[in-house]
């Protein structure tokens, strides 16, 4: 499991300087962010939109634009669930609904406890093993009811 760094503004701005000269920096600066922090928090948009010369919105719109970019910590561990189309016609749906009433939680959302963070993506690249998902980082093809439900007890421990 990943480990993050505490937010801390100086770290940000040390991160939003290194990458502000960038062609389109708005992505590349958000992606170093929660690569470091492991999110993007609220208190990230300003100092982006004074570093870039944009306004605070525009900021805020690429964020909540990119499902990729978290605005709170994710659990201590995060599934992921392919939504894109190979994956939706092999039935990505209703495993979506599944691991979401297991968990209590919506997609992008975090358990109560912490525990497990279910998050949409748009492909995996795993298009050939649809449905497909990622736990941790990890890839996983041919997801079915029974794996879903392996993995889910896994994040348990
Ligand atoms: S559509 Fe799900 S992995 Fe490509």
């Amino acid at each position: 499991m990943p480990t993050f760094e505490p937010w801390t503004t100086d770290r940000a701005l040390s991160i939003i300087a290194e990458n502000k000269d960038r062609d389109g920096a708005t992505l590349p600066i958000l992606h170093a962010l929660q690569e470091t922090f492991g999110h993007v928090p609220e208190a990230a948009a300003p100092l982006i939109a004074d570093a870039l010369n944009l306004s605070r919105s525009e900021v805020h719109g690429v964020i909540t634009f990119y499902h990729v970019f978290r605005r709170q910590p994710a659990g201590r561990h995060v599934l992921k669930l392919c939504r894109a189309e190979a994956c939706q016609a092999c039935g990505c749906d209703d495993l979506i609904s599944q691991a979401e009433s297991r968990l209590g939680v919506k997609l992008g959302g975090t358990t109560a406890d912490g525990r497990v963070t279910i998050e949409a993506v748009y492909c995996l690249g795993l298009c050939s093993t649809a449905p497909s998902a990622m736990i941790d980082g990890k890839p996983v093809g041919r997801l079915t009811e029974k794996k879903l439900g392996t993995l889910l007890a896994e994040a348990d421990r």
